[in-house]
């Protein structure tokens, strides 16, 4: 692992804060150029990926050879990226808003139109699950399509970030293409759980009897237990451990760093205050007395699943972090045992970004940018089975396998992706 001088190059289209591009990175490939329109996200990924360029512009207005110039790259060999997805959520407003003509839905052609022009051998594109069923089931088709058109062989999949040892129910979906014939050997899952919480020790069980090689999932107290209490919110950019890594995870992410950083959330606003506190951890917006609930909540059956105003449990994986994460009211963000919202720092935890990697902007932006991220134990993961790939040694093509549209799984949650 580390720097290989020799390592496959890559180009990370939409990079964002890079939590591709860091995953990639840890495997040992080059990156060249990370690609964003955002300013504050392109200085996170210029600080932490001093080997790269940034190109701080809308994709639109680029050609492959504008890329390829700006990394001095004779070509590339796989190209990774994870267009913006607002348009595709499936939370709530779907049949209202989603539509075609969403121009966040149409990047996917961006990536494509740049695949086609700088030829890489391999690409990983990275979206929510929901791409797939958008637009009644023939989006994903269509996304599939457009690299097809390439000459490029396309495989997907949904995974389990927590399978993957990020402590985090995220949901994602993969998309690898290659134009050689080799094969892509889809990473196995390394740890197993649950995603419902009744389901929690019917999967135990099953682990212990025929996955006893998996290790169980890693939980959010596996991710944070050791950060300094910040009661109310508040805290500073810059910090101090108080405590030794109390767990495996703790100490993978602390490596040799000695300084924390963001560990800070904003002060909750007195209104959400007596909110949450009748809230405890594992219960959800449905414990909050019906008179002290905004008017939106008038609408919500309280069957539903959403998880607004939760407290997730300690001893399960996070549920999904969204580039809201800094607000109580948008999901399962407040602290199992502090009134207050998850800091940034604990959810770069969640998302497996090493302590190391600092976030630049506002902490709103920092929230953002860390929400919107591939979790880079995740992007490790492909990023290590690409190079079994490109190296030829991936055994079985699996690349040919599954091509139907899957169904979503009906999950608890999370409420939003
Ligand atoms: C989901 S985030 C990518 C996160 C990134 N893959 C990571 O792992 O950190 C999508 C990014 O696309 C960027 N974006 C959206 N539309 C864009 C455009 N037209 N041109 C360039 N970047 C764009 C957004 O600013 C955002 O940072």
């Amino acid at each position: 692992m580390g720097d290989m001088a020799d390592g496959p190059r890559t180009i990370d289209l939409f990079s964002g804060a890079g939590g591709l591009s860091e995953g990639f990175r840890q495997a040992g490939f080059r990156v060249g150029l990370g690609l964003d329109f955002d300013e504050e996200a392109c200085n996170t990924h210029a600080a932490n990926h001093p080997d790269a360029k940034v190109l701080c512009t809308d994709v639109r207005g680029v050609s492959g050879a504008d890329l390829l110039s700006e990394t001095g790259f004779g070509e590339v060999d796989v190209m990774i990226g994870g267009p913006s997805c607002q348009g595709f959520s499936t939370q709530g407003r779907r049949g209202a808003w989603a539509s075609e003509d969403d121009p966040r839905n149409l990047l996917y052609r961006e990536f494509a139109r740049l695949v086609g022009e700088l030829r890489p051998e391999w690409f990983l594109l990275e979206n929510v699950p929901g791409l797939l069923w958008f637009d009644r089931g023939s989006f994903g088709r269509r996304v599939f399509a457009a690299f097809e058109a390439h000459g490029y062989r396309v495989a997907h999949k949904i995974v389990l970030a927590a399978d993957y040892g990020v402590p985090q129910l995220r949901r994602r979906l993969l998309v690898v293409g290659t134009r050689t014939g080799a094969a892509f050997p889809w990473p196995r899952q390394t740890h197993m759980g649950a995603v419902r919480r009744d389901a929690i020790e019917l999967w135990e069980r099953r682990r212990q009897e025929k996955f006893p090689h998996l290790a169980p999932h890693r939980t959010l107290w596996d991710a944070i237990s050791d950060l300094p209490v910040l009661p109310d919110g508040g805290g500073e950019e810059e910090s101090r451990y108080r405590t030794m890594p109390q767990s495996e995870y703790q100490a993978l992410m602390r490596g040799e760093n000695s300084l924390l950083f963001d560990h800070q959330s904003p002060v909750l606003p007195q209104v959400h205050y007596d909110l949450i506190r009748h809230v405890r951890e594992g219960q959800t917006w449905r414990e909050i007395p019906v008179e002290l609930l905004p008017e939106r909540f008038a609408k919500i059956r309280r069957t539903d699943g959403t998880n607004l105003f939760a407290r997730p449990e300690r001893t399960r994986p996070s549920y999904t972090i969204i580039t809201q994460f800094g607000n109580v009211t948008t999901g399962a963000y407040t602290h199992p045992i502090q009134d207050r919202a998850f800091s940034a720092r604990e959810g770069a935890r969640i998302q497996s970004f090493p302590d190391s990697y600092r976030f630049y902007g506002n902490l709103t932006s920092k929230y953002r940018q860390i929400g919107n991220a591939v979790p880079p134990l995740l992007a490790r993961t492909m990023a290590e089975a690409l190079l079994l790939a490109i190296r030829g040694e991936s055994g079985e093509d699996v690349l040919a396998a599954k091509r139907d549209l899957l169904i979503p799984e009906q999950l608890e949650l999370p409420a939003a992706v």
